[in-house]
């Protein structure tokens, strides 16, 4: 594939083998759940095409496109949030890519976000469980993910949501609303219960 071999040549080869392996899983969990597999493929080769500029530059490439963070509420020193949004760009600039699905699912890899689209959630998960992944928690998502895509985002936004809680970090509102959503989307919810 054209863009596999164009970004083997932009991304360290640690980065690239990642990217590698989210494709071959989203590429399975788009087949599962009826999504594209071109679209799935092509945003997951790409979903971590800025993690490795430097904060500045991802400023610049943002601020250039009339992205502003404080109309996202989101922070101007957290690489980790900006490189989803910074990749969006980075996509469509210097990969061409123009597809509005795609890039969405690009720019909510990271945080997710409310109204996700199969896409969204496919690349969402195929981040958070490819093989390469150890953490805590992902054996569990795994075998949740091959049964219900919208089980394993909901144990991805809780898993994330109290680990940042834990380490009091930055909690991005676009998660908060995903995990809401959701929550009362997905069967088992009971709102009564969920009042103390
Ligand atoms: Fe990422
Ligand atoms: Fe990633």
């Amino acid at each position: 594939m054209e863009i596999e071999k164009k970004l083997k040549e932009f991304l360290p080869d640690m980065r690239f083998k990642h990217s590698v392996r989210v494709k071959n899983i989203a590429v399975k969990l788009a087949k599962i759940n009826g999504c594209s597999e071109e679209k799935a493929a092509i945003a997951s080769y790409l979903h971590d095409v800025a993690r490795d500029i430097p904060l500045k530059s991802m400023l610049d490439l943002l601020e250039e496109d009339g992205f502003f963070l404080q109309d996202h509420g989101i922070p101007d020193n957290n690489p980790l949030l900006l490189h989803a949004h910074a990749g969006k760009v980075v996509a469509r600039k210097q990969f061409g890519v123009h597809d509005k699905e795609v890039l969405r699912s690009i720019e909510l890899h990271t945080t997710g976000g409310e109204s996700m689209s199969l896409l969204d959630k496919v690349i969402f998960v195929a981040d958070y469980i490819e093989p390469g992944r150890t953490f805590s928690g992902v054996k569990e998502t795994r075998d949740l993910a091959f049964k219900s895509l919208d089980r394993a985002v909901l144990y991805i936004f809780k898993t994330l949501i109290k680990n940042l809680l834990n380490r009091e970090l930055f909690i991005c509102k676009t998660t908060l609303l995903g995990y809401n959503e959701l929550v009362q989307n997905c069967s088992g919810y009971n709102q009564i219960e969920a009042v103390p």
